[in-house]
């Protein structure tokens, strides 16, 4: 009997052939997320579940009774209730390092947009106010030579870096849970502890996954510690930032400017005050979207989905559930 699965995410053309290949699949063709009663209907006969951001919770657990995988479209976790599924016996995948470079280019976007005050600037030029561009108040900073501080080394962490240091002539410190001394040497990136990192750095880049030991990472003793005129950027998760310390650092004038691609709560609610300021750049969490990539990430997530029902061990299990 052919493996079912359901692909609770809109994916290429391409990706959704290669899994009927192998599979019978349903499938959620909305750029809305699927509303959960439908979600739990749809899973229960399948052995396996494209997806990304999705809980992967008891309640769901125990409605799928045959699932033997959840494939992230993502090389982010979060959503996997790693305990439940170990206890269930299910693998759980996601997309490493095919995204990299890509979210590190997006960095940089929210970087020097925030620096160089880019979508204020637009709007005013598209609002007919071509003198902006000479009116002191709205210059904005420099990017290069100055010093970037990343929390979380890991691969994306490590393009940031380079992008940093060979391309703007950065000073890079870094804080990660173990140092990691080849990138050090390759990269010319220097260890600091969290509060130093704080200190000395104008751009601070939030990168660490989102863990229980992560979650909101920076609050307001964090913020206290940066530089009055420090730009803050996250492309990590919403929750590593106490969303609340942020919006009182900003409004308070303890730091100068934010760069986010992602929130606490998503989509972001219309009347979060991060919307309302100037001094704030946001998107809609598309570190990893361009066509290429994305593209890339959703047919890694259906190797990994399909070999998993195929009764292979999958080439890209999360970390805590690879067997030992
Ligand atoms: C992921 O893939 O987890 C990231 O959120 C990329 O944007």
């Amino acid at each position: 009997m052919r493996p079912k699965v359901f692909i609770a995410r809109p994916i290429p053309f391409e990706v959704e052939a290669y899994i009927g290949e192998y599979c019978d699949y349903r499938k959620w063709d909305s750029t809305e997320s699927i509303p959960v009663e439908q979600l739990m209907e749809e899973i229960r006969d399948v052995d396996g579940l494209l997806t990304s951001g999705t809980p992967i919770n008891q309640a769901l657990l125990d409605q799928a009774v045959n699932l033997k995988v959840v494939s992230n479209i993502s090389v982010g976790y979060n959503n996997f209730n790693i305990e439940a599924m170990k206890a269930k016996g299910v693998m759980g995948t996601h997309t490493p390092d095919v995204l990299d470079e890509t979210v590190a280019d997006l960095v940089f976007a929210l970087m020097l947009s925030a620096a160089r005050r880019v979508p204020e600037l637009d709007k005013l030029v598209k609002g007919g106010e071509w003198k902006a561009g000479s009116d002191t108040r709205l210059f904005g900073v420099d990017v290069h030579h100055k010093t970037a501080g990343i929390i979380g080394m890991g691969r994306i962490g490590q393009a940031i870096a380079r992008r940093a240091k060979f391309g703007f002539s950065m000073e890079v410190l870094y804080y990660n849970r173990s140092r990691k001394p080849e990138a050090e040497e390759k990269l010319g990136v220097q260890y600091a502890g969290l509060e130093e990192l704080l200190k000395k750095s104008d751009f601070v880049i939030l990168m660490t996954p989102l863990t229980p030991q992560t979650e909101r990472f920076i609050g307001r003793e964090q913020f206290a510690l940066m530089k009055r005129d420090a730009i803050f950027i996250n492309a990590s998760r919403g929750q590593t930032v106490d969303e609340s310390a942020l919006i009182e650092a900003l409004q308070a004038g303890i730091i100068q400017a934010a760069g986010l691609d992602v929130f606490a709560q998503e989509p972001v609610n219309l009347d979060n005050s991060l919307l309302q300021m100037a001094n704030v750049v946001t998107l809609p969490h598309i570190g990893s979207a361009t066509a290429q990539t994305r593209a890339d990430i959703a047919m890694m997530a259906a190797e990994n989905l399909v070999k998993a029902v195929r009764g292979e061990i999958p080439p890209n299990l999360v970390p805590e559930l690879k067997p030992y």
